[in-house]
């Protein structure tokens, strides 16, 4: 019996509304590598939320939430619909499993009520706000406002802003490191204190600068990780002499 392991379970979370009550040893070889599924994905149970594809989450009959895997290798599934929880097992002889067992399983996954993952399409976030978007909303939007415009007051707009279109390095020098006291952005004064951002990773900054520089108007090139590297790693340098 395969090692209880958490690819097992990330497995299960890929085909999470495919489910029926048959359970496999697997081969070693899907199971390896820490915390991470290395092996193709496999149906071994389905129909579980009794409707495919779930558009929204309170259309499944069962809902499978926490999982979790015995001693002996079963694996425990609990549902958030109806409370109940769900013990999965290999009923069959371990020593006859093998490639037969295998392959029948493979053909499994074209049954025409097998749907198979895809990624794109099953992604319920597909029509979120980017990443870009998502971190502009996070970390700059509360003072800045959705429209860049600051709020006329204590917040400067960052659209038409030559801080934020000009010259790349000040710009990241100025998020990294926050800003504090007078400044003046579009003719007019500010005087307040902005937050350092070097808690965001590069690539995080480099996307999110990016954004500021080409949306509310802007049209300004883009902001790379290796450019925020850079500049983060001068900072340290300055800071540590
Ligand atoms: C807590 C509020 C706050 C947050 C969050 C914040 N800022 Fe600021 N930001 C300010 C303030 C206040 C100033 C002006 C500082 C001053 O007066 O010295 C400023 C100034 C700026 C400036 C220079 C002036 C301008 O308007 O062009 C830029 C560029 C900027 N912020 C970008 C960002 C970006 C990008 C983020 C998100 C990663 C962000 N800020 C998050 C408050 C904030």
């Amino acid at each position: 019996m395969a090692e209880p392991s958490v690819s097992t379970a990330a497995r299960l979370r890929i085909i999470a509304f495919l489910f029926a009550i048959r359970c496999t040893p697997r081969d070693s070889t899907a199971v390896t590598t820490a915390g991470k599924p290395s092996g193709t994905w496999e149906v071994f149970a389905d129909g579980f939320a009794k409707v495919d594809p779930i558009v929204s989450v309170s259309d499944a009959v069962y809902r499978p939430m926490g999982i979790s895997i015995g001693p002996d290798g079963s694996m425990y599934v609990s549902d958030s619909e109806k409370g109940k929880i769900w013990r999965i097992m290999f009923k069959g002889d371990k020593n006859k499993f093998g490639a037969q067992q295998l392959a029948a399983m493979e053909k499994e996954k074209s049954n025409s009520h097998i749907r198979m993952p895809d990624e794109i399409n099953d992604n319920l976030d597909k029509d979120k706000p980017s990443s870009a978007a998502k971190l502009y909303d996070t970390y700059c939007r509360m003072c800045h406002q959705q429209n860049g415009k600051g709020d006329g007051a204590r917040f400067p707009p960052l659209d038409s802003s030559e801080w934020v279109i000009g010259d790349k390095k000040r710009l990241i020098n100025l998020v990294l490191n926050g800003v504090q006291g007078p400044i003046d952005v579009k003719g007019k004064s500010y005087d307040g204190t902005m937050p350092m951002h070097a808690f965001l990773s590069d690539n995080d900054l480099a996307v999110v600068l990016t954004y500021v520089r080409r949306s509310f108007g802007n049209a300004a090139d883009s902001v790379n990780a290796e450019e925020v590297g850079r500049i983060r790693s001068k900072i340290q340098d300055t800071r540590s002499k």
